[in-house]
């Protein structure tokens, strides 16, 4: 198959949600429609189980699930797609962002009983600030839920998306009957009252027909008639052009454990969801059809073996094709690299490939030469842009607790945090060590990692503070900037990349501090 083929028939994805909205549900769904996998429960959920958070086999086995499902790929009407992995939880909010760097559209899940959940709210933030397009399906209609239109409303609200349905259901719950397919103007309807199985889509392009009181009830086919010419006169016509710029968000609904609505989302789905996009560097704007090899390490992760320290770097290519025992340039290094085994991923399994194409992911075993944002190219130097550090939210001085092994805890430390579990910062005043986490789970993790594969030894000691702000003076050498330095001296540090940070105590402490100093401007990212 030519190049432009290759990169035509691929479709790189995230589902995003709150945990128990169906994420793993959804995804088994969409793996079995594409014969990846024989049977649901295959998938296993990456979630960290309730009350587990001081059990460290429970990490150990999320961190094992998450390997396996980092990305599920598979081939449906010769399209090749790519899911990539977005832990729900929120202490791995962080992780969620940077794969989000990596997808060039999103499904995201909504609970029809829950609705827009806190976690959904975030994330949809950042795929709506980088404009990507995204398909929203509302799942579990088999169950007593919110009434659709109050629904379609809360996730224009609350998501601040423009929404448009492009199925509606009949019924919810007990009454649930199935859904109509505005998308292909099809019924869909379930053929028993178990509920386990579904009717092939019947063509229905004229509602008015009476046919339909046949089929689903004179009630419910007045009901649904109503509201679907409320549907036409309240939301805009679907469009695929506009859809694609991340300006109007269409609608699912269904239910991904009774395999309801799976089929209808995923033909819709392969036919509107873009390709390979383009993506800007620092340099420039880089297409994905240019022959040259791009790509950017969007995700780091440690081999399950503690005994080898390799790694796992996960590369999206962005552009070109990546060949086999190719020499490429990495970037931020310098240095022209070789992969001899570069891993792609079907479905749960990882196996070693010639050539990927844009959109791609690619696993490069690693020894430590990656971190998260490095680029490859072939010769160019372009540094792709878009893989921000958020400013975390809680705060612990690390110790070192074993004085015969402090280099271990510093290499361990270093390795973890390129690796992209937290980040770490060094105060100016006293060079002591900070380590900043989305979530309190981190530390546990951070603890027992350096422990088991570091052999070094750490305590934490807790630090109240709200946020770090990494600082921008307008102009470095005015006195207000000076002023600012010697006032905040005990709050200033440098983290990994030597930018430098104000530790905030409050968002008071935020506000105050601008508007004494308002030509040193304060960011929530490392990037702006
Ligand atoms: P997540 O990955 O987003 O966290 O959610 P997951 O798919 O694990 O689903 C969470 C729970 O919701 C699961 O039940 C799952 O079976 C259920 N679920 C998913 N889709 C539907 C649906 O369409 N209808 C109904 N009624 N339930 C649905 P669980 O009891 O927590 O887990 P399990 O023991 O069934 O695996």
């Amino acid at each position: 198959m030519e190049f432009l083929e290759e990169l035509q028939r691929r479709r790189t994805f995230g589902i995003i949600s709150h945990p128990d909205a169906g994420k793993t549900t959804l995804t088994e769904k969409l793996l079995l429609f594409g014969g990846a996998i024989q049977e649901a429960g295959a998938v296993k959920s990456n979630k960290i189980k309730k009350g587990a958070t001081s059990d460290f086999m429970e990490i150990e086995r999320q961190r094992g699930i998450s390997v396996a499902t980092s990305v599920l790929a598979f081939i449906y009407k010769d399209k090749k797609i790519n899911i990539l992995d977005t832990p729900g939880h929120k202490d791995f909010a962080e992780d969620t962002f940077r794969t989000l760097t990596a997808v060039d559209s999103v499904i995201v899940v909504i609970d029809v009983a829950k609705g827009v959940e806190a976690q959904t709210e975030k994330l949809v933030e950042v795929c709506r600030m980088r404009n990507i397009p995204i398909i929203v399906f509302i799942n579990k209609l088999d169950r007593e839920g919110k009434d659709a239109f109050d629904l379609l409303d809360e996730v224009e609200q609350k998501l601040g998306l423009r929404v448009t349905p492009l199925s509606f259901p009949i019924g919810m719950g007990y009454d649930f009957k199935g859904i109509y397919n505005i998308w292909e103007e099809k019924l869909n309807l379930f053929s028993d009252d178990k509920k386990q199985t579904v009717t092939k889509g019947i063509e229905f392009s004229d509602l008015n027909d009476p046919k339909l009181d046949n089929i689903v009830g004179e009630n419910s086919a007045n009901t649904l008639r109503e509201e679907l010419e409320l549907v036409y006169e309240v939301y805009p016509k679907f469009s695929k052009e506009v859809y694609l710029k991340g300006e109007l968000q269409p609608v699912f609904f269904g239910s991904a454990l009774n395999n309801f609505g799976v089929k209808e989302l995923l033909d819709c789905f392969t036919e509107i969801a873009p390709t390979p996009q383009p993506k800007m560097s620092e340099e420039r704007l880089v297409d994905s059809k240019e022959n040259k090899l791009t790509g950017f390490v969007f995700k780091i992760h440690a081999n399950m073996d503690p005994k080898h320290r390799d790694r796992l770097a996960f590369v999206k290519i962005v552009s070109g094709t990546f060949k086999r025992n190719a020499p490429y340039l990495h970037v931020r290094n310098g240095k022209k690299m070789k992969f001899s085994s570069p891993n792609a991923f079907f479905a749960e399994k990882k196996e070693i490939v010639d050539e990927s194409f844009p959109g791609d992911i690619v696993g490069l075993h690693d020894t430590g030469n990656f971190k998260i944002g490095d680029t490859l190219t072939e010769g160019e130097h372009i540094s792709f842009r878009g893989i921000p550090s958020f400013s975390p939210e809680h705060f612990r001085y690390v110790n070192n607790a074993d004085p015969l092994k402090s280099k271990q805890l510093q290499k361990g430390l270093v390795q973890l945090m390129d690796e992209g579990v937290a980040q770490l910062f060094t105060l100016e005043i006293n060079n002591r060590k900070v380590i900043g986490t989305v979530g309190a789970l981190q530390y546990e993790v951070i603890q027992y990692r350096l422990e088991h594969e570091y052999g070094a030894k750490c305590t934490y000691e807790n630090l109240a503070m709200h946020k770090v702000c990494w600082v921008k003076p307008d102009d470095p050498k005015n006195e207000e900037f000076k002023e600012f330095r010697r006032t905040k001296q005990r709050y200033l540090a440098k983290d990994k990349q030597g930018q430098l940070v104000f530790f905030a105590d409050s968002a008071f402490t935020i506000q105050m501090t601008q508007s004494k100093f308002p030509s040193v401007k304060l960011h929530f990212t490392s990037e702006f």
